[in-house]
């Protein structure tokens, strides 16, 4: 087996091509970015929502919790690992996006990844912070052509990697709609190629692809790189490691999990998300009517190493 290449974004090299994916709330905190940066991959803190289990929430209403929150968690992050490469995932979607991305970018995190939504004016948010890399979460080639021609013409710069997120493949928010889920135009065989080609030929610039959505060992990396991509985005698979951040919980309801108890059920932010089952899906569910359960893999993974 060759050794997987390092992944480049920016200003900043990863021994290895693999991004931990944000995921919130408070699943991927300091400790789980900080454990796979330590290991050799790109760590993430996912930034919605939280101040809602945190000493702030008391004593202040909820964006001042979440921006102070954010604040601790990736100064603790990076305490825990001085030299990894440590990101924010901050979603588009919650209205406290402009300041949660000002305030990574001002506490000295190293990307930003953007999704649940087209991050038109992330540039403008962190130009101050020219050696923060900025990478667009994207599911389809419009959003590409959107996001590269008005950061060229608006800020005279383009992205520094995107990642493609498998909506037919992922865990969590997916970018798009419900009926949408199952065209083979979504995955990433038919996207990553595609994008690959595009960003070469028309953009002209060697802007890295990742593969997220269902990337789950060795054999799956091999596969997305051989498609053009230069590295993957991993959420689920790394849930149920010692090292997440999420309540013991919630990781053995994951080990528990069985391939029919995955389904897709509305999010809070209005778009369709990849669950398990659960009391909460159930009600989010019963508004929207003809939502049929969609079957990926459960995690079973215990301590964290980097699939390798
Ligand atoms: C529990 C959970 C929470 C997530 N939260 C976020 C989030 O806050 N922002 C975001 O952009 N993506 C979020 N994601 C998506 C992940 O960052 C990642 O792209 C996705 O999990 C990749 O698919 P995989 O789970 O099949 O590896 C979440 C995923 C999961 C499973």
């Amino acid at each position: 087996m060759t050794i997987l290449p390092p992944l480049r974004i920016g200003k900043h090299i990863a021994p290895y091509p693999i991004i931990q994916g944000g995921m919130g709330i408070r699943i991927s905190a300091a400790n789980l970015a900080s454990a796979v940066a330590n290991a050799g991959g790109m760590g993430i803190i996912s930034a919605v929502g939280l101040g809602l289990n945190s000493p702030y929430f008391k004593k202040h209403k909820l964006f001042e919790a979440n921006r102070l929150a954010l604040i601790d968690e990736i100064e603790k992050a990076r305490h825990l690992s001085p030299e990894g490469i440590l990101g924010v995932n901050a979603m588009v979607a919650v209205r406290d996006y402009e300041t949660l991305v000002r305030t990574s970018a001002e506490s000295g995190i190293n990307l930003i990844i953007s999704g649940a939504g087209i991050p038109l004016k992330l540039p403008e948010y962190t130009a101050n912070y020219p050696d923060v890399a900025l990478v667009p979460i994207i599911s389809s080639l419009r959003a590409v052509r959107i996001i590269c021609r008005k950061w060229e013409k608006l800020y005279n710069r383009l992205p520094d990697a995107f990642v493609v997120e498998n909506p037919n493949r992922a865990g969590g928010h997916l970018g798009a709609k419900s009926h949408e889920l199952g065209n083979p135009a979504l995955n990433s065989e038919q996207v990553i190629p595609d994008l690959v080609k595009y960003l070469h030929s028309e953009v002209g610039e060697d802007i890295p692809v990742i593969a997220a959505g269902g990337i789950w060992e060795r054999r799956d990396i091999d596969r997305v790189l051989s498609l053009g991509a230069k590295g993957v985005q991993i959420g689920t698979r790394f849930i149920t490691t010692e090292e997440c951040d999420a309540d013991r919980r919630y990781k053995e309801f994951h080990l528990q999990a069985s391939p029919e108890d995955i389904i897709i059920a509305p999010s809070p932010v209005g778009m369709p998300g990849r669950v398990i089952r659960n009391a909460l899906a159930e009600k989010a569910m019963q508004r929207v009517a003809g939502v049929p359960p969609v079957v990926a893999t459960a995690s079973r993974q215990r301590s964290l190493v980097l699939p390798i």
